[in-house]
């Protein structure tokens, strides 16, 4: 049986954190199931591991679409949610409608959108449509050009107070999740106390209800990782079974049970290491 948010919720109030991967095909998705991976996500940080780009924003619906589909055919039980990519809900309502429609009709169980409160209004469409939301809000991989960079959010007051504003306002729209990116670990662990929604993070707090990485990162694949990576390939014991499917189970292990993040994830609220994203 699939996953839905209320089993979701029930593994939640069991004393289980939610571990959540991004996945972009049929055969990671199948081992991630496997691994007891909870929630897959078809992360538009596709255009950058899969497509080679420096960055998200020339990733599709199309795109999203096509993967999403790959990994409901490879994931039986986990619950799949999809990007909604750069562009692709600012025109007008009927624009944001269309491709959230797309995205559900190839597989998806919810959309993620980035951006703060002046994203409510979609959100709250898209609930009254049918469609579950992961607002996500801190470090926003669409707006790097506005930014000028990828770097850590919410490290000064009046940033961390917006922040946890955006949350509140986007949970009060009907958000039914909120994903937490690139923030100091209290700002994180405020957010994951002021919102209804489930709570996911990444270089964010262990205190959210569930973590997120993109599976290149965690395959120990990625060139300078940010400091939130871990690579759980590094400390496997010898023994049997595939390798991949082990890195997830350990994981989905740790994410459960609450030991993944540990300190040395997180971001400080001052400090100059805490500024970089990257290394
Ligand atoms: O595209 C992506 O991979 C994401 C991350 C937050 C995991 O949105
Ligand atoms: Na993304």
């Amino acid at each position: 049986m699939r996953h839905t948010l209320s089993t979701l919720r029930k593994t939640l109030a069991g004393g289980r954190k939610l571990a959540m991967l991004t996945c972009y095909d049929a055969s990671f998705a199948r081992l991630m199931d496997a691994a007891g991976v909870d929630t897959l996500l078809v992360g538009d940080s596709l255009g950058m591991v899969v497509q080679g780009h420096d960055s998200t924003l020339p990733v599709t619906v199309d795109d999203i679409a096509y993967h999403t589909a790959c990994i409901a055919r490879g994931a039986p039980r986990a619950f799949l949610v999809a990007d909604m990519p750069f562009g692709s809900y600012h025109e007008d309502a009927a624009q944001a409608m269309r491709n959230a429609v797309t995205l559900m009709k190839a597989g998806a169980q919810m959309v993620k959108l980035e951006g703060g409160a002046e994203i409510a209004p979609i959100v709250k469409q898209y609930v009254l449509a049918g469609i579950p939301v992961c607002a996500h809000v801190g470090l926003l991989p669409q707006h790097v050009n506005a930014v000028g960079g990828f770097r850590v959010q919410g490290r000064d007051a009046a940033s961390a107070e917006r922040i946890l504003a955006d949350a509140q306002a986007l949970d009060a729209a009907g958000a039914a999740m909120v994903l937490i990116e690139g923030v100091p670990e209290d700002v994180g662990r405020r957010v994951a106390e002021s919102v209804g929604a489930i709570t996911i993070g990444i270089g964010a707090s262990g205190a959210c209800d569930g973590q997120v990485l993109v599976m290149h990162d965690m395959l120990g694949m990625t060139d300078r990782p940010a400091r939130f990576v871990k690579d759980f390939t590094r400390e496997l014991a010898p023994g049997e079974g595939n390798l991949i499917e082990r890195a997830f189970r350990a994981y989905a292990e740790e994410v459960g049970a609450g030991r993944f993040p540990a300190a040395e994830h997180v971001y400080a609220a001052t400090g100059d290491a805490a500024a970089a994203y990257g290394g």
